[in-house]
């Protein structure tokens, strides 16, 4: 199975779906680790009751780069095949992209390219939209602009408000992301799938048993 490492600063409820998930019968992934920039983040407490290794360190006081290196370390020692950023809600240094290019997915509360960034669900209402949505995609140097792995769009209802979006956005949220990740997972065992992305993936490749 995929050792995948996931990322939060929150409510983790994404980061459960993905852990949940890991134990169906049968998956093609398993949560090695969960890592936070928010020591008090729900998330933790949850995955340190099921049993999941955790990390977690303020960023407040340290540079970007201080706290991305040691992230990054952190992720390296749990030899995870994919890092699966989960409500993370902080920018990445350009370096820690580069370190993970290929291994590193999002999940975003809009339908990409639409609404990269912040109040996607107020920014999706305001326009008279007739759907919103959540997309899964790889994490590039362009904020919420990395390759599209998936997405699933969510009717917008009459009087619904931006909380009312989330809650529905976040049920959606909860089926993307396993199933994507699993699928993009995946894929490492494919050789030529590999030999084609050589550029795009950071080395060490990734093996998958
Ligand atoms: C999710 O809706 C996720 O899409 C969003 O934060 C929420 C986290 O919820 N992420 C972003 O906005 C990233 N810019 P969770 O902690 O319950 O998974």
């Amino acid at each position: 199975r995929a050792r995948v490492a996931v990322v939060i600063s929150g409510e983790g409820s994404n980061m459960a779906a993905l852990l949940y998930a890991s134990r169906l019968p049968d998956t093609a992934t398993e949560i090695v680790l969960v890592a936070s920039n928010n020591p008090d983040a729900a998330g933790l407490a949850l995955a340190e009751a099921e049993g999941v290794p955790t990390w977690s360190l303020s960023h407040k006081g340290l540079t970007r780069e201080a706290f991305d290196d040691a992230l990054d370390d952190a992720l390296t020692a749990a030899r995870p095949d994919a890092v699966a950023l989960a409500g993370y809600m902080r920018l990445l240094t350009p370096a820690f992209v580069a370190r993970w290019r290929g291994r590193l997915l999002n999940i975003h509360p809009s339908l990409l390219p639409k609404y990269r960034g912040l109040d996607t669900y107020a920014r999706a209402l305001d326009a008279g939209d007739s759907h919103a949505g959540c997309t899964v995609h790889l994490v590039t140097e362009d904020v919420d602009a990395g390759e599209i792995l998936g997405q699933v769009a969510v009717a917008i209802r009459p009087g619904d408000t931006p909380d009312t979006l989330a809650a529905r956005v976040r049920l959606a949220e909860h089926q993307l992301y396993p199933a994507t990740l699993a699928a993009y997972v995946s894929r490492f065992q494919d050789a030529a799938w590999i030999e084609a992305r050589l550029d795009e993936l950071a080395s060490p490749l990734p093996e998958v048993s």
